[in-house]
């Protein structure tokens, strides 16, 4: 990474963090904690941790108490996203979880409408849960594609003509921060529809009776989860603030 685009990197991110998102580009360990207490950090990330408690109707203290344990401990982030060029972030988002839900959709489509049709008399959330999914796996293929064929192109353009000091041409959409407005809308509705699956599936806990299909299936739409919490949070809070900043620092005319 070149000075200046690390310079830019501390006109956008170098805040103390305020909002949970925030907390979580300045340390990782810290998404454990919202996601013991089911607060979402990355599609409603921006805001503070007061706001999100009272919605849930927590207590902030202990939560508070346990984030500021961690700041006490010594952190080795295993990768340091805030600091990598736009580019390489999203290329990786691209190669690590884009393909992650490529290859996870068909088969979780399948195994949710399975045990959906063979449980679902007497476990009818089953058949909720198949219908969530089934809008989950529609919607993300059309935003991946989007991002990989529209936005993350434009980002990769917009990092390199910055690395060589080349002008940018203003792109048909007229500034990146429209279609990350719709982006960030998507995963929004991703996410209701996510949570919605928790909330039927009891946190993913099969019931008694429960085959290995049903196991399986709540074991992988829980990794399905967690996977997509941290791919949004990598664009919400880190990819797209950094691309509005860089293209209202440097291309703004
Ligand atoms: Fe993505
Ligand atoms: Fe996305």
């Amino acid at each position: 990474m070149t000075t200046l685009e690390s310079n830019t990197v501390n006109l956008t991110l170098a805040q103390k963090p305020v909002t949970i998102g925030e907390m979580v580009v300045a340390d990782y360990r810290k998404a454990e904690v919202f996601r013991k207490y089911g607060l979402d950090y990355c599609c409603g990330g921006k805001r503070p941790l007061e706001e999100v408690c009272q919605k849930k109707g927590l207590d902030p203290q202990p939560i508070q108490r346990e984030l500021d344990e961690l700041d006490l401990k010594p952190n080795t982030p295993l990768q340091d996203f805030e600091h990598w060029p736009l580019d390489t972030l999203s290329d990786y988002i691209v190669e690590h979880h884009h393909r992650y839900v490529a290859d996870s959709l068909p088969m979780l489509y399948e195994l949710t409408n399975k045990v959906a049709r063979v449980h679902g008399e007497r476990h009818p959330e089953l058949v909720k849960i198949a219908r969530h999914f089934d809008a989950v796996a529609q919607e993300l293929q059309m935003h991946m594609l989007k991002e990989e064929r529209v936005l993350f192109p434009y980002i990769q353009q917009m990092a390199l003509a910055y690395r060589d000091g080349e002008a940018l041409p203003v792109p048909a959409f007229g500034s990146v921060a429209n279609p990350i407005q719709m982006m960030e809308a998507e995963h929004e509705s991703a996410g209701g529809n996510l949570e919605e699956i928790r909330q039927l599936s009891s946190d993913y806990t099969p019931p008694m009776d429960a085959c290995t299909s049903y196991q399986v299936l709540f074991a992988k739409l829980n990794e399905f989860e967690q996977d997509l919490h941290q791919h949004v949070h990598l664009e919400n809070n880190i990819l797209f603030p950094k691309a509005i900043a860089l293209e209202k620092d440097k291309f703004a005319s």
